[in-house]
């Protein structure tokens, strides 16, 4: 349900912090389509930005730079500008009386804070109320975590999963603003024969794959890859589902592509699975055999739900509890901004 059918509650003071960001853009535009009950909204970046206007509701509003003062009467404040900015301004912003939504990766596997995708674990953050003395701080899971469970958590909730091997293919747009030009140019530059320039990643990204830009841990698995593994434990309290990933930049500008290979408890078969994910909230399938008509991270992008399709039994596990999927989400969207107002209108109750 969204804030405007909840339609109780007085209209909120309201902080988005990073919104001239990729994430922040979407902040705004999720808030406005879904109503959220916005009395006052502080649109906070850097420096650099303070002093521009951004559109919201209509009307434009000016862009202040983020201070430790800035959260003074704030009731809901949405972080995306970063993990070191989140660190050392969420505790501010929380202890100042808000309710902080934290999209970077700096509280998520803080026991204080709650790791939330609200059609998987809502209960996690019970007992957190607006305007309670301290505030408290939320925290957004990382984007390919979130668009994994939408479809997996239907299917663990009908079978078990005792284990996921996932691949990722990764739009320039979780980067961020600056990755999603850099595609851009790269593509253009390239076309015309001129050479790639690379800046925001290390190789060539027009015309490229390559393995995810998070930092690398001594056994060979990016942070991404980790971050899939522990955040899922984390959110369904079962650390025994055994997860294993491989992440990758592919030079798609919004939304992430997913293959999911899955072991489950007890067999179930795709007519079913199709039925369970039919039946899912927040999941859209799209499995047109036929027509060889499957998720694409273009049908995914600007939607607030996740995609799933290619739902085929692997027979290379026997007894029927091996089961492929093909999950597309976007990942500024339900990967970040919409999962974080979501949170929020989980307060509004
Ligand atoms: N992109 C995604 O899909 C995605 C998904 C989930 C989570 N996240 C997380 O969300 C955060 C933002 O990601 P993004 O992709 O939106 O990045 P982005 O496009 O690079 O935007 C960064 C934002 O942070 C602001 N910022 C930078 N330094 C600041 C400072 N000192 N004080 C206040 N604001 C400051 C920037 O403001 P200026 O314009 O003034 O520099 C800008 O608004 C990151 O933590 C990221 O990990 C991103």
């Amino acid at each position: 349900m969204n804030a405007a059918a909840t339609g109780t509650r007085k209209p909120l003071t309201v902080a988005v912090v990073g919104a001239t960001g990729a994430v922040g853009h979407e902040f705004l535009a999720v808030l406005e389509q879904r109503n959220f009950p916005i009395g006052t909204l502080k649109l906070l970046a850097s420096k650099r930005s303070a002093g521009q206007k951004l559109r919201f509701g209509g009307r434009e509003q000016v862009i202040e730079e983020m201070t430790e003062q800035s959260f003074a009467g704030v009731d809901v404040a949405f972080f995306s500008a970063g993990g070191p900015i989140s660190k050392s301004h969420g505790p501010i912003a929380a202890a100042a009386g808000a309710v902080v939504v934290d999209n970077s990766s700096a509280f998520r596997m803080d026991p204080k804070c709650p790791l939330v995708v609200p059609e998987v674990n809502p209960e996690a953050m019970a007992g957190i109320r607006l305007g309670q003395p301290g505030g408290a701080i939320i925290a957004n899971p990382n984007c390919s975590t979130i668009i994994m469970l939408m479809a997996v958590n239907p299917i663990r909730q009908a079978a078990g999963v005792s284990r996921i091997v996932v691949s990722t293919y990764q739009a320039a747009s979780g980067a961020g603003a600056a990755a999603m030009e850099e595609l851009r140019s790269q593509t253009v530059d390239v076309l015309a024969g001129k050479p790639a320039q690379p800046k925001i990643f290390p190789q060539q990204y027009a015309f490229n794959i390559f393995s995810h830009n998070s930092a690398m841990q001594p056994d060979g698995y990016n942070q991404e890859e980790v971050k899939m593994v522990k955040e899922s434990h984390r959110i369904w309290g079962d650390s025994a589902v055994g997860i294993t990933a491989t992440c990758v930049r592919v030079p798609v500008m919004r939304a992430h592509a997913e293959s999911v290979n899955l072991t489950l408890k007890k067999p179930l078969g795709e007519a079913e699975a199709l039925e369970v994910l039919k039946r899912a909230p927040g999941v859209t399938v799209i499995d047109d055999r036929g027509n060889n008509r499957f998720p694409t991270p273009l049908d995914a992008s600007h939607k607030d739900d996740v995609l799933v399709g290619r739902v085929r039994t692997d027979h290379s596990q026997p007894g029927g509890v091996g089961l492929n999927l093909f999950v597309c989400g976007d990942q500024l969207r339900k990967g970040a901004a919409l999962n974080a107002v979501q949170i929020a209108e989980l307060l509004l109750r």
